[in-house]
């Protein structure tokens, strides 16, 4: 296959949601339509489980496992599916964050009952943010839920999504009786005894053969809502999909096997190929000759024995092949890999090469760090690839002054790894770490402890944000810096970061200084 088709074959994507609205099943009967794996079960064997919030270790050790499904691929309809896994755990947000700057679209998942919940709303807007093409699904039709319209209308004003569905629910909970597929008119019945499902072509809802199939009340309202939904919303267009500006809107029950196939047939005809990428320098475009690709996540392994790091990278552009001499962007080193590996639901290979829009895993003894470049040799800075404001805070202290230098190289390798983000405040040099999750703060202390032999303790510091700053007025930021200094710190790039106490101060300083921006993500 010539190297053009390759790269048009590739679909790469993720799925979100808030944990328990169905992800996994998801991906599980999306792998099972693929071939990928045989069984259910298998990837939710791998999911992190909610029970173990307590025990960091526990948590660890089942990341460890979950790397086995970092990216999951199947052949489907000629086209090469690749599922990025993001990991549901409210404390690995943002390991998901950054696997989103991976994908080319995403799918959302939304509970039938729940609704919008609040972390998807985070992921939804970190894909708005890249324009992302994504399509929503509906999921536990098989149960009692909020009414289809008022959900389309939480989907429209919660997270700003123009919603499009092409799929509509008939009733729902003991009443489903399956939905229409209005993007390609076919009645699809629900057996909720897991049998094959039934489907009818029905290109004319007026038909009076559909009271036989769904029985009269049903067949009225499915007609009335029907009409509404092409009076109300806008038709499919798949320029305006692509662009991230429609979203395809599909209803199911996951569990039951029920309306997924309707959405990956779909999927695979509208959803993207392997798309261009920003760089500082340039946009790169997969069908270019030369490789590139970034990496954007790191995994360590916890485990003493294994003390290895898998970088996953993201192909760009060209051809990547094993054995092959690679520039590392920030080193200007050359590096070649001889046993690159992806990381499929079932099986863990070395491959031989890799396509745009494909990941590969590769062992990495500490030489990388997120949102680092490889390329045939060109200077590439891969944009898109940001820091988000952590929710928690911390100051850090050395507990053993005879081993600070292993502390100083333990806190900059996991930072690199993005365990978490340090700031460093101008004034008097004390070391912040920002995290997502309460769980980092363990991981780190038990890390540098075991593989740096450092010991830390922290301090409790409550912080609203860390904001990074923009300006079009130099004299004001000059001035907010100097008024500001107890509160500015650095990041990792040496960025000034405003350290917000409150929302109340940070809303003080926006009026105060009308001039200055301040940013929750480092990427503007
Ligand atoms: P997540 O990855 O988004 O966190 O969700 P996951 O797939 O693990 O699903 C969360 C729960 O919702 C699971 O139940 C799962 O079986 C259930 N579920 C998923 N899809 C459907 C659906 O279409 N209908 C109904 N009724 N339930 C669904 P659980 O009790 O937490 O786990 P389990 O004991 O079933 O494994």
């Amino acid at each position: 296959m010539g190297f053009l088709e390759e790269i048009d074959k590739r679909r790469t994507f993720g799925i979100v949601s808030h944990p328990d609205a169905g992800k996994t099943t998801l991906t599980e009967k999306l792998l099972l339509f693929g071939g990928a794996i045989q069984v259910a079960g298998a990837v939710k064997s791998n999911k992190i489980k909610k029970s173990a919030t307590s025990d960091f270790m526990d948590i660890e050790r089942q990341r460890g496992i979950s790397v086995a499904t970092s990216v999951m691929g199947f052949l489907y309809k000629g086209k090469q599916i690749n599922i990025l896994d993001t990991p549901g755990h409210k404390d690995f947000q943002e390991d998901t964050y950054r696997t989103l700057t991976a994908v080319d679209s995403a799918i959302v998942v939304i509970d039938v009952a729940k609704g919008v919940e609040p972390q998807t709303e985070k992921l939804v807007e970190v894909c708005r943010m890249r324009k992302t093409p994504m399509i929503v699904f509906i999921n536990k039709l098989d149960r009692e839920g909020k009414d289809a319209f008022d959900l389309l209308d939480e989907v429209e004003q919660k997270i700003n999504l123009t919603a499009c569905p092409l799929s509509w629910p008939i009733g729902m909970g003991q009443r489903f009786k399956g939905v229409y597929n209005i993007y390609e008119k076919k009645l699809v019945l629900f057996n909720p005894h897991g049998k094959q499902e039934d489907t009818i072509e029905f290109n004319d809802l007026d038909d009076p053969g559909l009271e036989n199939h769904i029985g009269e009340s049903a067949a009225a309202e499915l007609r009335e809502e029907v009409n509404m939904v092409n009076e109300v919303y806008p038709p499919f267009d798949k320029e305006a999909y692509l662009n991230g500006e429609l979203n395809p809107v599909f209803f199911g029950s996951a569990i039951n096997n029920f309306g997924v196939k309707e959405l990956l047939d779909c999927f695979v005809e509208i959803a993207p190929q392997p798309l261009a990428r920003e760089t500082e320098e340039r946009i790169v475009k997969p069908d270019e000759k030369k490789f590139s690709g970034f990496v954007f996540k790191i995994h360590a392994n916890m485990d003493p024995k294994h003390r290895d790091r898998i970088a996953f990278l993201r192909i760009c552009s060209g051809e990547f092949r094993r054995n092959t001499n690679y520039i590392h962007v920030r080193n200007a080193k050359k590096m070649k890999f001889s046993n690159p590996t992806t990381f499929m639901a079932s099986k863990k290979e070395i491959i031989e090469s890799a396509f745009p829009g494909d990941i590969v895993g590769l062992y990495d003894s500490g030489n990388f760090k997120i949102g680092d470049a490889l390329t045939e040799g060109e200077k590439l800075t891969f944009k898109g690839i940001p820091s988000f404001s952590p929710e928690m805070f911390r100051i850090v202290h050395n507990a053993d002054p005879m081993k600070s230098k292993q502390l100083a190289k333990g806190l900059s390798q996991l930072m690199d790894e993005g365990v978490a983000q340090m700031f460093v405040k101008e004034f008097g040099g004390t070391k912040i770490i920002g995290t997502v999750g309460a769980l980092q703060f363990d991981v780190i202390q038990y890390r540098l402890e075991h593989e740096y032999g450092a010991k830390c303790e922290y301090e409790s510091l409550h912080l609203h944000k860390a904001c990074w700053l923009t300006h079009n007025d130099g004299n004001q930021f000059k001035e907010f810096l100097q008024r500001r200094k107890r509160d500015i710190a650095k990041d990792k790039a040496g960025n000034d970061v405003f350290m917000a106490e409150s929302a109340w101060q940070l809303k003080t300083m926006q009026e105060t200084y009308p001039n200055i921006t301040f940013h929750f993500t480092s990427d503007f």
